[in-house]
């Protein structure tokens, strides 16, 4: 697959901060970064807890990391497992949320030597739950 400086950026963000990722209950560790429209990338990890329920996925927690950095327009997003996983359904559902065209939206699954997939939004989360906001 040919990945552009900027898609290639945003894998290896994906990838450097998994090493970050806490997750002693899985053993699971996940890397995740979305872009920004004006092409900054945001980066987060998975972060669990002993109550397990308190947990949260990697694309979350990049995702809110943008956002509370003022970002409200994603465009695309890397994730990167062990195994090739796709984020899970809340994820899909979270990212639906700020993407600015689901169906141009690539989602990158890589794994930490390999770019094994890439899915678009619309394609992971069709007829997702959305409403028309000013933001
Ligand atoms: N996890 C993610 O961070 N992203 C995904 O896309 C799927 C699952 C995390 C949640 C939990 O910490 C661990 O992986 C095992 O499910």
């Amino acid at each position: 697959m040919n990945l552009s400086p900027t898609e290639q950026a945003l894998v290896q963000a994906a990838r450097a901060v998994r090493a970050h990722a806490y997750a002693p209950y899985s053993g699971y560790a996940v890397g995740a970064a979305v872009l920004t429209d004006d092409e900054r990338v945001f980066a987060g990890c998975n972060v669990e807890n002993a109550s397990y329920g308190l947990s949260l996925c990697a694309e979350r927690v990049a995702v809110f990391s943008a956002i509370a950095a003022g970002v409200r327009r994603l465009v695309a997003a890397a994730v990167c497992t062990p195994d090739g996983g796709t984020p899970c359904g809340a994820c899909r559902q979270v990212l639906l949320e700020f993407a600015d065209a689901p169906e141009a939206f690539a989602v990158w699954i890589v794994s930490p030597d390999r770019v094994i997939a890439c899915y678009t939004l619309a394609d992971l989360i069709p007829h997702g739950f959305q409403r028309t906001l000013e933001r």
